[in-house]
């Protein structure tokens, strides 16, 4: 086989076979395929996109190229949540309890990454002595006894996915359906997942900013996911506005323990019966997702979720007492409202503007060698829909510097107010295949 050849075929909208994608991708992996000629690749991938079994065989392919997490040493179906990614993504932190108190394994690799704010590991680090240092006979072990556990990103995953999403970077060719999904997917199936919940964000804080776009690639990965054996099901939410009330790691562990407690924003509540009820349903438990769902808000209400968090940080070394006080995880020296200019309805709150805030403050990284403070961050206090008076607070913002000015103008330009109240919605739609 000739790479040239492949290239060709491609151009001429042709699809591959599983022996030419593998050719491709262990090339690409091993270095026998050089960077110019997968970039011609990925742009004729670009225009002539790729049927859902040359995607599928292109993920299997990626997946494989690297190290692969085997959980077959964990009883049960383990499912996976991805989140396409948005501001304030509280949702984790929700669901591995409330799914394990259900009975339904999480066995979660997470990493830190760069952002808005931290990932789920950091913002879990907030909570004193918590940490993801365990060896993976530690990790199963904790799973199979507890239900739940968190181990921090190792090893070679998916190599051939982090040379081509660089590649895609600066050859135009990072906005491409088949490549996106593939890419997306990759990570999951290595990660160990029988089955897979996709969260698509829509909006202006979103990776995928019209309806149209998430749907698309809900679709997409939904069948790579059904193709290569992995259950899968997608949730398309609404990210025009920041998920719940708060943006930051302490902050954002406080607001999980608030949900799990049955109080905390309803968005992020309903978000997480949402994506949990699927995810204990094709955990296999609950004979349909009506019954999944019923499971899922019963022990938000009867105190297990909370009780299953207490367990899950204990266990991983962390003081479980902060579910009763907040005050012993890392707090801001410093704090400041934003205050409304005018009066109305809010209309509109961009919300990368208000991550990119946060993210200022000190909750984020904006390059790898970046250091996260834990306490920094901010409160969301008015929403899409609330009204406002001229001077009431919209956003608290903490810090642990007392200059607030670059974040303060950020704010006041991420929020619009008008006369007219607008309505939200949190769930754009289902897809199932
Ligand atoms: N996230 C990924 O991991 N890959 C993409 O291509 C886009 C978003
Ligand atoms: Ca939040």
């Amino acid at each position: 086989m000739r790479m040239v050849d492949l290239i060709i075929k491609k151009q001429e909208g042709k699809a591959l076979s599983k022996e030419e994608i593998r050719f491709i991708i262990e090339g690409y992996t091993d270095g026998t395929v050089p960077d110019y000629q997968m970039s011609a690749f990925a742009m004729a991938v670009f225009f002539q996109d790729m049927t859902d079994q040359e995607r599928m065989e292109l993920t299997m392919a990626m997946a494989e190229s690297g190290d692969q997490i085997d959980l077959s040493g964990i009883a049960g179906i383990k499912v996976d949540k991805h989140s396409t990614g948005g501001v304030g993504d509280t949702t984790t932190l929700v669901l591995a309890p409330l799914v394990a108190s259900v009975g339904v394994p999480v066995a979660k690799m997470s990493g830190r990454g760069l952002g808005h704010t931290g990932g789920t590991i950091d913002k879990l680090e907030s909570i004193p002595g918590f940490h993801v240092e365990i060896s993976e006979e530690e990790f199963i072990g904790i799973v199979n006894k507890n239900k739940v556990a968190v181990i921090g990103q190792s090893g070679n995953l998916c190599p051939a996915d982090k040379k081509l999403y660089a590649l895609r970077d600066v050859t135009g060719t990072v906005n491409s359906m088949p490549l996106i999904a593939s890419s997306i997917m990759c990570k999951k199936i290595a990660a160990g997942a029988d089955a897979i919940v996709l969260d698509v964000k829509i909006g202006a804080g979103a990776f995928m900013k019209t309806e149209a776009d998430a749907r698309a690639l809900a679709h997409a990965m939904v069948k790579i996911g059904n193709l290569a054996g992995r259950k899968t099901m997608a949730v398309i939410s609404d990210m025009s506005q920041p998920l719940g009330g708060a943006v930051g790691n302490a902050l954002e562990v406080e607001e999980a323990i608030e949900t799990l407690k049955g109080r905390g924003s309803k968005d992020l509540k309903e978000l997480c019966i949402e994506l949990g009820s699927r995810m204990v349903f094709l955990g296999g438990k609950g004979k349909d997702l009506a019954e999944a769902r019923e499971m899922v808000i019963e022990n938000l209400r009867n105190g297990k979720a909370l009780e299953k968090f207490k367990e899950f940080v204990a266990s991983q070394g962390g003081n479980p007492a902060v579910v009763d006080d907040y005050s012993i995880m890392p707090q801001a020296a410093f704090e400041k409202d934003v205050l409304a200019k005018a009066s109305g309805y809010v209309t509109e709150i961009v919300a990368d503007h208000i991550g990119i805030a946060a993210m200022l403050l000190g909750a984020g990284r904006a390059t790898k060698e970046s250091v996260i403070d834990l306490a920094s961050g901010l409160r969301v206090l008015k929403r899409v829909g609330d009204p406002v008076s001229a001077g009431e607070p919209l956003v608290r913002m903490y810090a642990n510097k007392a200059d607030f000015s670059q974040s303060e103008a950020m704010i006041q330009a991420a929020y619009t107010i008008g006369n007219e109240k607008v309505e939200t919605i949190l769930i754009h739609g289902v897809v199932t295949d």
